[in-house]
């Protein structure tokens, strides 16, 4: 995945960036537009390699869709095709999310089971046992997905064994059509959530509860047109506070909603940082060294494992030892191997990493295993000394939108060679 990031560390970053929309946030209300006979209009959609996987997506299903880089105008007037393209799924798993929009509308869908990807196998048991609680007929077969609706679709009692983003996210979008109430409990909480059900009920559904664990859907007969501003990226955001405070420089992040970050927030100040909050921004200052903390990962508004990888580069140059569980992905710490590469001391046991840290990290080259793996590794590049060469950089690209941009804007050094 061609691209690298060439960084010179040392220098403390200073200054202020805005984030940008939330990626979790646009891709599921990219596919809840779907749902509408009619043009949606979305503002904020982020200039993402996984946004731009999921355009496609939807005009292979018969949707018009128009994007300027920040606005973009989905038609869904003509949806016509109940087959998601399967090279698309092992592009981007979040692609399943259309799964629920298109048994609604269409009352059928195809899918390819979308593969496990680097940090855990992923499955969708979740979404599929939602579709068929409200009445599809779901088949596996070959590696495919297929779940149809042969009568008008039910309200129905929904327990998510787990509280799943996605699958909390599929079941809304399958079931706003549903004769009747469906409900949802052990919904996931996220702020995402909370976007996506004010958008759906903007298009004229009929939904309640987002973020308190339990959701209702009142089914409605038809969807029309809206428009909606997707919500700021509380991931982006955190990734560069961090950046601020493991350069130990002084950084402010505009445009977020404090509120959706405050375990980020509270860990930071637990680790020494010292982090001003106003109403939509936030400022970290940190001119002394880090201190140990312990993080352990859990469904919103527990810390958000899509932090974890870049809490352990901060925690591998604090001082004393930090214990990192990462109680969401079976698989989430392939980072530690390319930071310890860098001179960090990290041991992983399963799910639990213990970080002793170190009074410095030396450049090398390193790869990105995922997203979120990629911009730790910028981190730590960033407080690095020498130069630090971080590759398969379009792991990043699909989730931070020009981040070395908005780094050099803060005084970082990065340049990016693509491959
Ligand atoms: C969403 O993934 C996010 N992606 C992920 O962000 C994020 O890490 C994750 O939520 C947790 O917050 C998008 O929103 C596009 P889950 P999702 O279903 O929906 C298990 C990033 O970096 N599970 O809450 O796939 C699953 O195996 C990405 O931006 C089942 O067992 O997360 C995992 O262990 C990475 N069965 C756990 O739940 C199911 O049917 C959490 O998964 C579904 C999930």
């Amino acid at each position: 995945m061609g691209g690298k990031f060439i960084i010179m560390g040392g220098a403390p970053l200073e200054g202020e960036v805005s984030a940008n929309g939330a990626k979790n946030s646009a891709l599921p209300i990219m596919a809840a537009a779907l749902l509408a006979k009619g043009k949606s209009v979305l503002y904020g959609i982020p200039r993402l390699r996984d946004v731009m996987v999921m355009k496609k997506v939807l005009e292979c299903l018969g949707a018009k869709v128009n994007y300027n880089g920040r606005c973009m105008e989905i038609d869904a007037t003509r949806l016509n095709n109940h087959k998601v393209p399967p090279d698309l799924t092992r592009k981007l798993r979040a692609s399943n999310l259309v799964m629920g929009a298109l048994l609604a509308r269409l009352r059928k869908v195809t899918a390819a089971y979308p593969g496990g990807c680097d940090i855990g196998s992923r499955p969708i048991d979740l979404h599929l046992k939602g579709f068929q609680l409200l009445g599809a007929e779901v088949e596996e077969k070959g590696g495919y997905i297929h779940a149809e609706l042969k009568n008008p679709p039910v309200g129905s009692e929904i327990y998510l064994d787990y509280p799943s983003v996605g699958a909390t996210e599929n079941i809304m979008l399958a079931a706003v059509f549903s004769r009747g109430k469906t409900v949802i409990r052990n919904a996931a909480r996220e702020p995402e959530i909370i976007d996506l059900q004010n958008f759906l009920n903007k298009l004229g559904a009929k939904v309640r509860g987002a973020g308190m664990g339990t959701i209702v859907i009142e089914g409605v007969e038809e969807l029309k047109e809206t428009e909606h501003e997707i919500i700021p990226d509380r991931i982006e955001a955190a990734t560069l506070l961090v950046a601020g405070a493991i350069t130990g420089g002084r950084v402010k992040v505009n445009n977020i909603i404090p509120e959706h970050m405050e375990a980020v927030i509270v860990k930071l100040r637990e680790a020494g940082v010292e982090v001003a909050v106003q109403h939509n921004s936030i400022e970290v200052t940190c001119d002394e060294t880090i201190g140990a903390v312990n993080i352990k990962t859990l469904p919103y508004p527990g810390f958000p494992t899509d932090m974890q990888p870049q809490m352990m580069a901060l925690m591998s140059l604090a001082e004393g030892t930090s214990i990192i569980s990462e109680t969401i992905f079976e698989n989430r710490f392939k980072h530690a191997l390319e930071l310890n590469r860098m001179g960090a001391d990290i041991t992983v046991e399963g799910r639990i990493a213990v970080v002793k840290g170190v009074p410095k990290l030396s450049g090398t080259f390193v790869e990105a295993t995922d997203l979120r793996a990629g911009a730790a590794l910028i981190l730590a590049g960033l407080a690095a000394e020498d130069i630090t060469v971080v590759e398969n950089i379009r792991h990043i690209d699909r989730g931070y939108e020009d981040i070395d941009l908005k780094l050099r804007a803060l005084g970082a050094k990065i340049v990016r060679v693509d491959g």
